[in-house]
C-alpha cells in the first residue's frame, strides 16, 4: 500500500519540477558569481599592479577570505535564517544568493589567475603603444586570460551546479530534495536516487561538451 502513496505522474512532477528549480538556481548563481568574480578580480589586480583601490582592496579580501573559510551549505542558512529571517523573500532568490555569493570568491580567484597567466611583457607593450591601464586590459590581456581561464571556469560550473543540491537544508526543493522526498514516500531509493544522478550526470555530460567546442573555436585563432 505504502508504495502506492505517490503514483507515478507525480513522481514525475515532483522531478521535473525540482529539475526547474535546480536549472534557475544554477543559471542566475552562475551570473552572480561571474559578476562578482568579474569585479573582484578586476580590483585586486588592479591594486597588484597599480598600488590603488587599497580600501576596495581590502574588502575583497575580507570577501574571499570568509566566504572560502566558511562552508557553502552554512552561508545558504546564515543567508535564509539570518539574513532575510523576517523578510518575505523567495527560497529560489535566497539559494541564488548564497551559492553566487560563494561562487563570486571561486570565479575571482579563477580570474585572477587569469589575468596573473599572461606575462609582464604584455602589459608593458600595450601601455607603450599608448594604450591606458583600462585599454590594456580590455583589448589585450583580458582576451588572452579568457581563453587560460575557461577549464577551470568550466570547472566551476559543475561544482555550482553539483552544490545546489545542499538547497534542501532550506526547504527548497530542488532535484536532489525531489528524488528525496520521493524516497522517503515509496521506499524505494534505488529509482529515485538514481534518477536523480542520472540527470545531474546527462547535464554535466552535455555541458562539459559545450565547453570544450568553444575551447576549440578560441584554440583556433591560436594557429
Ligand atoms: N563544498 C565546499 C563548501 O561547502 C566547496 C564549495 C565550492 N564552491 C564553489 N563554487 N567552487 O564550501
Amino acid at each position: 500500500k505504502l508504495y502506492k502513496t505517490l503514483i507515478y505522474k507525480d513522481r514525475y512532477k515532483y522531478i521535473l519540477d525540482g529539475f526547474g528549480v535546480t536549472l534557475q538556481v544554477t543559471f542566475f548563481a552562475v551570473l552572480i558569481g561571474i559578476l562578482i568574480g568579474f569585479l573582484v578580480a578586476a580590483i585586486r589586480s588592479t591594486h597588484d599592479k597599480t598600488g590603488k583601490m587599497k580600501i576596495a582592496n581590502v574588502i575583497c579580501n575580507l570577501y574571499l577570505t570568509v566566504v572560502r573559510g566558511t562552508p557553502v551549505v552554512v552561508q545558504l542558512m546564515i543567508i535564509y535564517y539570518v539574513v532575510f529571517a523576517s523578510a518575505p523573500v523567495g527560497k529560489v532568490f535566497v539559494a541564488v544568493m548564497a551559492f553566487g555569493l560563494n561562487s563570486g570568491a571561486y570565479v575571482a580567484e579563477i580570474f585572477r589567475s587569469g589575468i596573473m597567466s599572461i606575462s609582464q611583457g604584455q602589459f608593458e607593450a600595450g601601455r607603450s603603444l599608448g594604450f591606458t591601464y583600462a585599454q590594456t586590459m580590455r583589448y589585450i590581456i583580458i582576451p588572452q586570460a579568457f581563453k587560460n581561464v575557461l577549464p577551470a571556469l568550466g570547472n566551476e560550473f559543475i561544482v555550482l551546479l553539483k552544490e545546489t543540491s545542499v538547497a534542501g537544508y532550506i526547504a527548497l526543493q530542488d532535484l536532489t530534495k525531489s528524488g528525496d522526498i520521493i524516497r522517503s514516500q515509496t521506499y524505494d531509493a534505488f529509482t529515485s536516487l538514481i534518477t536523480v544522478a542520472i540527470i545531474y550526470l546527462i547535464l554535466i555530460l552535455i555541458f562539459t561538451k559545450l565547453v570544450s567546442i568553444l575551447e576549440r573555436r578560441l584554440r583556433s585563432s591560436d594557429h
